[in-house]
């Protein structure tokens, strides 16, 4: 395929790993057995925000929490539409403090913050598609977030709202199995969706690059892409394969450290939508 991927200029804020550890377990990654090296993390977050900037982006930082451990993994913080910023509300008492946290940014940031009031991990499970459908979210249920948070989702930002149901427990996030990977395509691993839910991604997205299991436990599909260029985690490399045949360019980062808290480049990335 040669095509002519256009990029587009992004804002996202990310959180620094100061105070990143892995002292609690809430998702199959997660061993609290497992050592951290913390100053490494630390540097190989540098180096993805670096990159995100190197490609012209715009990178807010939050400035990270004692005691929030998770608080790296940004993306879960809120769900932004059109300056409209869905809030989150964590399903782990461990990360409940984080929401205010990122309450304060969009508050402070002039933006029209709205407070949750069901269950939902922001762009952990959200994703925003502008040119697909006139403008669609993908919801994901499951392990986090929970249903009835699609439909406030749904009503706070005015856009159709696609639930789409995870059932493998190491995908347990939608941004751990899809990603956007320009305003109107999406690549998923089918086999982390539910029969009925492959349907409707099928039905919605039938140009999509599909990654199959290996890719997705690469972390591969959690990547952030500005519409031509795709990072994704160095030991995603099938993935990169894909994504450059479907016509993107494949940017490698390293992030070893942060995968021991189950995540990757999109969990520490919220993107802001203004
Ligand atoms: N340890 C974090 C948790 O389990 C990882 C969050 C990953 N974030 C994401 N957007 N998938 O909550």
């Amino acid at each position: 395929m040669s095509q002519h991927r256009i990029p587009r200029n992004r804002t996202y804020l990310m959180c620094p790993p100061e105070h990143y550890e892995v002292a609690y377990a809430i998702n199959p990654w997660m061993d609290t057995a497992t050592p951290v090296d913390a100053e490494l993390a630390v540097k190989q977050w540098e180096r993805l925000r670096e990159t995100l900037t190197g490609l012209g982006h715009k990178v807010h930082v939050l400035a990270p929490e004692p005691h929030l451990p998770d608080m790296v993994y940004a993306a879960n913080g809120a769900f932004t539409v059109d300056g409209v910023a869905y809030g989150a509300r964590f399903k782990y008492a461990q990360r409940t403090a984080e929401a205010a946290a990122h309450r304060a940014f969009y508050e402070a940031g002039g933006w029209d913050f709205r407070a949750p009031t069901q269950t939902n991990e922001g762009e952990g499970d959200f994703a925003y598609l502008p040119r697909a459908h006139g403008g669609l979210i993908l919801a994901g249920y499951g392990f986090r977030t929970e249903p009835a948070a699609h439909a406030e989702a749904q009503d706070v930002l005015g856009r159709p709202t696609v639930s789409l149901r995870l059932v493998d427990p190491r995908f347990y996030h939608l941004d751990t199995a899809l990603a956007a990977l320009d305003d109107g395509n999406v690549t998923y691993y089918p086999g982390a969706f539910s029969v009925a839910s492959q349907r409707v991604l099928r039905q919605l997205f039938p140009h999509a690059v599909l990654a199959d299991e290996a890719d997705a436990y690469a972390f591969g599909l959690n990547l952030v892409s500005d519409g031509r260029n795709v990072v994704l985690n160095s030991e995603a490399t099938g993935m990169a394969r894909k994504v450059e045949a479907a016509g993107y360019t494949a940017v490698l980062v390293e992030l070893s450290e942060l995968k021991k808290g189950g995540g990757s480049v999109k969990c520490c990335v919220a993107e802001l939508r203004p």
